[in-house]
């Protein structure tokens, strides 16, 4: 992998930047200020967070809330990958009694849907007093209506990207900018 600032280079494809860092940072700050603000009466806002795409900005994110934050870790129980052979993604989730609790999961990306939908059909056995959505990213015109979100901090064009945490093949996590790469996005998803 070759990075600048601009452009990066993973596995023979190009990516050129979409989002620097400063870009960024600025928007999970008005993020958490959104989030602070509407969790303000709340005692402890419990966050899911779904491994691993959304570590990085997760991290980042609580830093900046200010109300009480329990943490929760979800992960793809397939290690191969996150979609099983009907095409649906599949989780560990603990056991828990959230009754009277306030649920918060975040997520890196909504691209089609299909992942945060069937995540929070799960999390309904939680029975949280509230159960919602934050994003950094998400894409509006490939991601399915039934998509709630409350919490977006950008919607982009349906192009992949890479970086702050979001992959492509493993490779790119650690990037602090976000890239986006140059081929349409009805080609062959290659990070499934
Ligand atoms: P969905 O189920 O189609 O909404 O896809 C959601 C998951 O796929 C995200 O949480 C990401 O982990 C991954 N994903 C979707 N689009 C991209 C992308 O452009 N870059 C990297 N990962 C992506
Ligand atoms: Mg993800």
């Amino acid at each position: 992998m070759i990075a600048s600032e601009t452009s990066v280079r993973i596995n023979g494809h190009e990516f050129t930047q979409l989002l620097s860092s400063t870009k960024i940072r600025r928007i999970v700050q008005r993020m958490g200020r959104e989030i602070s603000e509407h969790y303000k009466d709340v005692k402890t806002l419990h966050i899911v967070v779904v491994l691993s795409g959304a570590a990085v900005f997760a991290m980042d994110l609580i830093r900046e809330l200010s109300v009480p934050c329990r943490l929760h870790f979800i992960r793809a129980s397939s290690y191969s990958g996150t979609m099983n052979s009907n095409g649906q993604p599949e989780f560990d989730i603990p056991e828990m009694d959230m009754q009277g609790e306030h649920v918060l999961v975040l997520e890196d990306l909504i691209d089609t849907g299909t992942t945060i939908i069937e995540l929070t059909k799960r999390l309904k056995t939680w029975r949280a007093a509230s159960l919602r959505i934050a994003a950094l990213l998400a894409k509006p015109e490939v991601m399915s209506t039934d998509v709630s979100l409350a919490f977006c901090g950008l919607t982009i064009p349906p192009v992949f990207v890479v970086g702050y945490g979001m992959d492509f093949g493993e490779m790119g996590r650690e990037l602090p900018h976000i890239y986006q790469l140059h081929i349409a996005m009805n080609e062959e998803k290659q990070w499934e």
